[in-house]
């Protein structure tokens, strides 16, 4: 059977491709889930993304994809750094997690330094813009045992 991810976004990423371009980009959400679709359908992969500005909400969808998912790919935004209760939800669906950020978190302010997230997650991408989704999308097949390396 093949493989099943979902691509999850936090509070704010809505607003990518306008919002701070000289932080996080000028990608739209949009177009970075376009993106990580073709991507992951390169390796015969379903990729499935959702977004929701609401903790509880980002909750439910975690415990649906218990469901469905193979794992998760997951932008938690601002929640990363206060978010208890994604913490437990992550801990509590156990399915590998990628933790991803556009902006590279330890280099800016100290508050975004701490990740309540990472502790539970397979591994952490952060500061390659756009790409931290590639990056994090390749990280999780592998973690799945997808080959997308090249032939050698
Ligand atoms: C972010 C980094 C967070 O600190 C911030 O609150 C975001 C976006 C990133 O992708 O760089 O909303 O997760």
């Amino acid at each position: 059977m093949s493989k099943k991810i979902l691509l999850l976004h936090g509070p704010n990423l809505n607003l990518l491709g306008t919002r701070q371009p000289d932080i996080y980009g000028k990608v739209s959400l949009e177009q970075i889930n376009d993106m990580a679709e073709r991507y992951a359908r390169q390796y015969g992969v379903d990729l499935r993304a959702d977004q929701s500005n609401h903790e509880g909400d980002l909750v439910d969808i975690l415990h649906i994809a218990r469901n469905w998912a193979d794992g998760v790919v997951f932008n938690a935004g601002a929640y990363t750094h206060t978010s208890v209760a994604l913490r437990d939800a992550i801990s509590a669906i156990e399915m590998p997690v990628i933790e991803v950020h556009l902006s590279n978190v330890h280099a800016r302010e100290a508050f975004r330094h701490h990740s309540y997230l990472a502790p539970v997650c397979v591994g952490q991408i952060s500061g390659f813009g756009w790409r931290s989704y590639v990056l994090g999308i390749d990280a999780l097949l592998g973690h799945l045992g997808v080959k997308t390396e090249p032939t050698l």
